[in-house]
């Protein structure tokens, strides 16, 4: 089976997040947390920007052993250099060098011609070779850009030696069908594609960042990258959890698989939503509360009858205790009976009966039932007998 690599950017483009600012001990520990989670590589920040994140790429190259750590940099050799004083200490200084190739990018932000893109990238390419072990390049805006254009540039930067080429879809624009094809595209017309892995780096603007990642992996990317509970600019990046469940879930029809250790995800994913401050949404696939919640009764009967009803994946799978079962108006007496056992009581199939029907009452004024609720009503019908 064929392995996707996974690429976290929790510690770079997730920590873009407006309002995220973490500190070095808080990166130290998230980094150690995505090397538990079995992923391929990280990116631990971009050392270029300030002296805290060199110190803690640096940090965490030195710490990180069974993950690779890589950094980003424009493609500038000021940035290069600081990239090879944070990672050279690793065991295979990996760097990210990134330039724009889009006509919006190339014309409103970069000034350049396509050629003056392609000789920025070359440069960038073979200074940071004579460095690093190995050299991944990001086309900027790569799902922007004509075609033909992003097939020179990714030819030319494999000529000067990068061993990764990332194709990111950066404001998150493009549809599923569309970077299929183009990853596609670039596989085929390129006639050195294979001398690197080609990457896909989506975000989620339009929500797409998950189902886009899979397309640009049905369409020849080898490597993903993601963050966890999908954090990142603007709308977020795809979210790892989603990615790695996906394909693991759905191996039957992606052949592909990753090396992360699904069952470490919940616990990852608490530690980035506490150290971010940033809530994961109850409805989150995966890793939100309610992934493995049950309200309706229809629901419940089934899953407390056989869980692969209602549930593709078992809550232990990503590390996830149990599944739940919510007591509301719509639940049936078979959760309400579990309950009722679960709590300790002994009660007859009458005694249910009835503080069943006190049970649906409350529930109609309530919107969740607690288990105070449940001892009350048990309280209510002891008395009356
Ligand atoms: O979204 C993007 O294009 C990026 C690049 C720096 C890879 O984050
Ligand atoms: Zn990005």
């Amino acid at each position: 089976m064929k392995n996707i690599n996974v690429f976290d950017t929790t510690l770079r483009d997730g920590e873009q997040t407006p309002g995220v600012n973490l500190n070095f001990e808080e990166k130290l520990q998230i980094a150690k947390q995505l090397e538990r989670l079995g992923v391929d590589i990280i990116e631990a920040g971009f050392p270029a920007a300030s002296k805290g994140d060199l110190r803690s790429v640096k940090e965490i190259a030195d710490t990180v052993k069974n993950s690779s750590v890589t950094g980003l940099s424009r493609a500038l050799t000021s940035d290069i250099d600081a990239c090879w004083e944070a990672l050279k200490g690793g065991a295979e200084p990996r760097i990210h060098v990134f330039l724009a190739t889009s006509p919006i990018h190339r014309e409103h932000k970069l000034h350049m011609t396509q050629a003056q893109v392609i000789e920025t990238a070359v440069n960038a390419v073979r200074y940071a070779k004579e460095r690093f072990a190995k050299v991944q390049f990001s086309a900027e805006d790569a799902c922007r850009t004509e075609l033909p254009f992003l097939a020179e540039v990714v030819e030319a930067v494999i000529d000067a030696g990068a061993d990764v080429v990332n194709l990111p879809d950066t404001v998150g624009f493009i549809m599923p069908e569309e970077i299929r094809s183009m990853f596609r595209y670039i596989k085929n017309e390129v006639p050195n594609a294979d001398k690197a892995v080609l990457s896909a780096h989506c975000h989620d603007d339009l929500g797409m960042a998950t189902a886009n990642s899979l397309a640009a992996v049905e369409g020849g990317a080898e490597q993903v990258e993601c963050t966890i509970n999908a954090v990142g600019e603007r709308a977020g990046n795809a979210s790892l959890e989603e990615i790695a469940v996906a394909l693991h879930i759905r191996n039957d029809f992606y052949g592909k698989s990753t090396n992360i250790t699904l069952n470490e995800i919940k616990r990852t994913s608490s530690l980035v939503s506490s150290l971010m401050g940033m809530q994961v949404p109850n409805n989150k696939a995966v890793v939100g509360d309610n992934a493995f919640a049950h309200e309706s009764g229809i629901h419940q009967d089934g899953v407390l009858k056989e869980t692969s009803t209602y549930e593709i994946i078992t809550p232990e799978l990503v590390g996830v205790e149990a599944n739940r079962m919510v007591l509301g108006k719509l639940s049936g007496r078979h959760a309400f009976k579990e309950k009722i056992i679960s709590l300790g009581y002994n009660a007859t199939e009458e005694e249910i009966n009835k503080v069943f029907k006190s049970f649906k009452e409350l529930a109609d004024k309530k919107k969740e039932i607690t288990d105070e609720d449940i001892f009350a009503l048990m309280a209510d019908e002891k008395a009356g007998d």
